[in-house]
């Protein structure tokens, strides 16, 4: 076989081998979550949560008091610290030191210092390798901050969620939550590693005025014209046929 046609064969093995990630980003409380857990379950793919990734080490480093300021004294948890990606129920879930800490992720002050944390770059690092982890084995919805421009840049299907800040505000605090987003967007758009951006081959889609199921369609149309199959609203998980 000559090298061209090696090289051509390599590339249809991989495209056929690689799972579809749909990548949905945006800044806080912009709808990102409901939504792409909502899609996840129409298209039958898995649904992972990175923020929450980014909160459970916030939560642990907390508790251990570390300054979430103190990137030495974290980059030293990280060399002890096991942190194991795992699924349950076609979601991600994290435990940290075989503990799970999903009802604390919300918790005041995670949402305080979640974006101090984040921006420590060999917890990025980490994170990100695990995020990729998941891909080798099962078609994905990912939400996050750098899904589409960092984690994933080479995926087809990336969409930027955002809402008015007013808007965001208000159904931060409908879900009863103390939350500084305006910090943490400055934060979190602003730090070196990272930042949160718009990919320059994103959909931005604004949510300010759309239900979850509005903006969950307006994706599902946009997947269908690449030629994803997506369910609507009431077969939503049942396995496609
Ligand atoms: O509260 P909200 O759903 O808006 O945020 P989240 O997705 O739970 O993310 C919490 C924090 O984690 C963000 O404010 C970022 O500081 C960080 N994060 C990140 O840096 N990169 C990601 N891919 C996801 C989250």
């Amino acid at each position: 076989m000559t090298a061209q046609k090696q090289a051509r064969s390599n590339c249809e093995m991989r495209a056929q081998d690689r799972h579809i990630v749909i990548a949905i980003d945006g800044p806080a409380a912009s709808g990102k979550s409901s939504v792409a857990r909502e899609l996840a379950g129409r298209l039958g793919f898995v649904y992972v949560n990175s923020g929450a990734m980014y909160r459970a080490v916030t939560w642990d480093i907390l508790r251990r008091g570390i300054d979430p300021r103190d990137h030495a004294r974290i980059d030293n948890y990280l060399k002890r610290a096991r942190i194991v990606c795992d699924l349950q129920n076609n979601e991600s879930r994290i435990l940290i030191n075989d503990i799970d800490p999903a009802e604390h992720l919300r918790d005041d002050n995670v949402n305080n210092s979640v974006s101090l944390v984040s921006s420590v770059l060999r917890l990025r690092q980490i994170l990100v390798e695990k995020m990729r982890y998941y891909v080798r084995d099962y078609d994905l919805v990912m939400e996050g901050r750098d899904i589409g421009s960092v984690v994933f840049p080479d995926t087809p299907f990336k969409f930027y969620i955002d809402a008015l800040p007013d808007v965001r505000l208000r159904r931060r605090a409908a879900e009863g939550q103390r939350d500084e987003i305006a910090n943490r967007d400055h934060a979190d758009s602003s730090r070196r590693a990272s930042p949160l951006v718009i990919a320059k081959d994103a959909e931005v889609i604004d949510t300010s005025n759309l239900s979850i199921q509005g903006v969950v369609s307006k994706i599902a149309a946009r997947l269908r014209k690449k030629g994803l199959r997506v369910a609507g609203p009431r077969e939503a998980r049942q396995p496609l046929l």
